[in-house]
């Protein structure tokens, strides 16, 4: 690959930036100050740095990120911080998306990747992965067989929808996990309002078999092998 096109793909800067900067010698390559924008290099294994701080190419990333409360999952938002922008370096530099949203006042585990594959079998409506919850409620759980056999909730264009079967399990007199196989705007709020209860604090902790870990304070992140993401979701 060339070296302009690697640090481009990397938002290192625009073409003409990259080639001042290789002018100015700020680049090196396996140790040598590169005096060619159009160098050949091997992004896996050359050795590049930029203004002395190594440049880290990887084709994939998958991260696991604890979502705090108050972050809106996006690249952008003109209000809120956003998970996207939790990222420091060297994960600031790629392109990634999230894998289902999480609201803004709900925390837990967010997937971000640029594998647009992953992304797909995480969130697409047809691969029904299971995605865990602790919920906290605001009255007494009482029945929730109705969560069970599907309840009608609106979805995030206002239509009605009728829930597949979700699995509840009771943790404590208003609390409990919940694992749903959808993804609707929401879902958990709209489906424990539509049984006469309220949300007042949710976390998402499991999608498929991937577990927050937790190592992970709410606000940091950690990066996935693609072999753990693939063992997790299938
Ligand atoms: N369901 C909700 O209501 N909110 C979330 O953030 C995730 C699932």
């Amino acid at each position: 690959m060339r070296l302009d096109k690697l640090l481009g793909n990397l938002k290192y800067g625009s073409r003409s930036d990259i080639k001042d900067a290789v002018k100015a010698g700020r680049v090196t390559v396996d140790g040598i100050i590169a005096s060619d924008p159009g160098l050949d290099v091997n992004p896996e294994t050359s050795a590049v740095a930029f203004d002395d701080t190594p440049v880290i190419y990887k084709k994939w990333v998958y991260l696991m990120m604890n979502k705090p409360q108050g972050v809106v999952s996006a690249n952008e938002d003109a209000v809120h911080p956003t998970a996207v922008g939790l990222l420091k370096h060297p994960y600031d530099r790629f392109d990634v998306s999230i894998c289902g949203r999480l609201d803004l006042d709900t925390e837990g585990l967010l997937v971000l990747t640029n594998d647009g594959d992953v992304l797909h079998r995480i969130i697409s409506p047809k691969a029904e992965v299971f995605k865990t919850y602790e919920v906290e409620l605001k009255h007494p759980l009482g029945d929730y067989s109705r969560l069970e056999r599907g309840v009608q909730i609106r979805d995030g264009k206002e239509q009605p929808f009728v829930t597949l079967p979700a699995q509840v399990e009771p943790t404590g007199e208003r609390t409990c996990l919940i694992r749903i196989r959808e993804g609707k705007f929401h879902q958990v709020k709209r489906m424990f309002e539509a049984i006469g209860n309220e949300v007042v604090q949710l976390r998402r902790t499991a999608i498929g078999g991937l577990v927050l870990d937790p190592a992970l304070a709410p606000g940091t992140y950690r990066e996935m092998s693609y072999q753990e993401v693939l063992r997790a979701i299938g």
